[in-house]
């Protein structure tokens, strides 16, 4: 008989979430091809039989998952990981009415982080970070996406790539980079932004990609940051040293940034509140996923939430992620999840694709991640609810059971 590491039975549902090797684009989004009471075999760390059949294998450790389900670990394709520097007074002036915007001219915003992450050693960073990832794993999330953008200068930029970099080797999750050198303008470029863009292009992005540092390169595309020409020329040339675009774009104000995703094939086009009904139409028709971060208008006290419905009804690809950074404070996808459904009428599946299978292509990562397929790696997520439209509907508390990378449990919810 075959002898396996790991074997996962009795499920009351295991969604696969198989489907083409793409994102799933429209209404592929409520796909979740799930399967009743099967099983799973996991062994060397991949997935190498799902099915309603019991594949007869000797397993060293059987999990029974009996009245809970089993999904794909959540990946979390948008996140500012490595910063130092809270803003938790910043909670009060949104509760008083300022916005994004005038609390950044009061001092606050990225400009405030920037300061403290360029005070910050290495090693408290990656200490700080750790915490965070700590607390992605409990809620369920395998792999993370991680910008830099809180250095904003050459030195301070590589030392939070640095840091992800060894975040990546040393902690259970893969973190994947990304440069974001153009978060803002940094003070001492006051009224110089001309030279800052020029700092980014000649010396961050080839000092980045010489180093093999990042593999995405992104850009906060907004008034009042980088417009965009600025932006265009900066994904340029970090396209020319071979990162792959990813933008913020049309947040606060229209843009054009989902056209210049799609024009410049960018993987992804985050945020989009504003975004246009010709940007919708171009996301529908190409491979540029749209990113979308309700946790950011949550925070921001914001009532206007990215048209979900409106770009999976027209055909994009929707991923969802947590936006994690010290203006949005929270690791939790399922929070995230919620926030679609509720906040941006997301159907249960749609939601559940758009944080698994969508979010692992929006990082390039989908033909390794992000479904429950033979050959891919073992990411999986026991949640402990009887079917997944619990994920929305029991809210507000973490519903993770346990959290397997790699073909390893590296957290199981403790009993007591
Ligand atoms: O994705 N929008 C720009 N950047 C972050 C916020 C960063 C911050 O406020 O520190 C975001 O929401
Ligand atoms: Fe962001």
């Amino acid at each position: 008989m075959k002898s396996v590491d790991v074997l996962i039975k009795g499920a009351n549902e295991i969604l696969t979430v198989k489907g083409p090797k793409r994102a799933r684009k429209g209404r592929e989004m409520s796909e979740l091809r799930i399967i009743r009471n099967g099983y799973v075999a996991i062994d060397n760390g991949k997935i190498v039989y799902v099915g309603k059949d019991n594949p007869g294998y000797q397993a060293d450790e059987v999990i029974d998952a009996k009245g809970k389900i089993v999904l794909p670990g959540f990946v979390d394709p948008h996140t500012h990981l490595v910063f130092s520097g809270y803003r938790d007074f910043e909670l009060d002036l949104k509760l008083k009415g300022y916005s994004y915007q005038d609390i950044s001219e009061m001092g606050g915003g990225i400009n405030y982080t920037v300061k403290l992450t360029r005070k910050a050693s290495k090693e408290r960073l990656f200490e700080e970070a750790s915490k965070r990832i700590k607390s992605m794993i409990i809620h369920g999330t395998t792999t993370c996406e991680a910008k830099s953008g809180y250095g904003l200068s050459l030195k301070d930029e590589i030392k939070i790539l640095e840091v992800n970099r060894e975040l990546n080797k040393k902690q259970p999750i893969d973190i994947i980079s990304t440069f974001l050198g153009a978060h803002a303008v940094p003070e001492e470029y006051k009224g110089k932004k001309e030279e800052y863009v020029k700092l980014i292009i000649d010396e961050m992005i080839p000092e980045v990609a010489e180093r093999d540092l990042a593999r995405f390169c992104d850009v906060f595309c907004e008034k009042g940051y980088f417009n965009r020409e600025e932006s265009r020329e900066i994904l340029v040339a970090g396209k020319e040293h071979g990162m792959i675009p990813k933008i913020h774009a049309d947040e606060f104000s229209n843009c054009s940034g989902a056209e210049l995703a799609c024009e410049i094939g960018a993987i992804s086009a985050d945020h989009l509140l504003k975004v246009s009904e010709k940007g919708i139409e171009m996301l529908a028709k190409s491979n540029t996923i749209a990113i979308l971060l309700p946790a950011t208008v949550f925070s921001l006290m914001s009532k206007e939430f990215a048209p979900a419905r409106k770009l999976i009804d027209c055909g994009a690809a929707v991923a969802l992620a947590t936006d994690l950074n010290p203006n949005c404070y929270t690791e939790n996808m399922q929070f995230v999840m919620q926030l679609a459904c509720f906040c941006m009428k997301m159907k249960i599946e749609e939601v559940i694709v758009a944080a698994t299978i969508n979010a692992a292509y929006s990082i390039g990562v989908g033909d390794k991640i992000g479904s429950i397929e033979q050959g891919k790696d073992a990411d999986i997520l026991i949640m402990d609810i009887p079917s997944y439209t619990f994920i929305p509907y029991h809210f507000g508390i973490n519903l993770a059971d346990t959290v397997i990378k790699s073909g390893k449990i590296i957290w199981k919810k403790n009993l007591d």
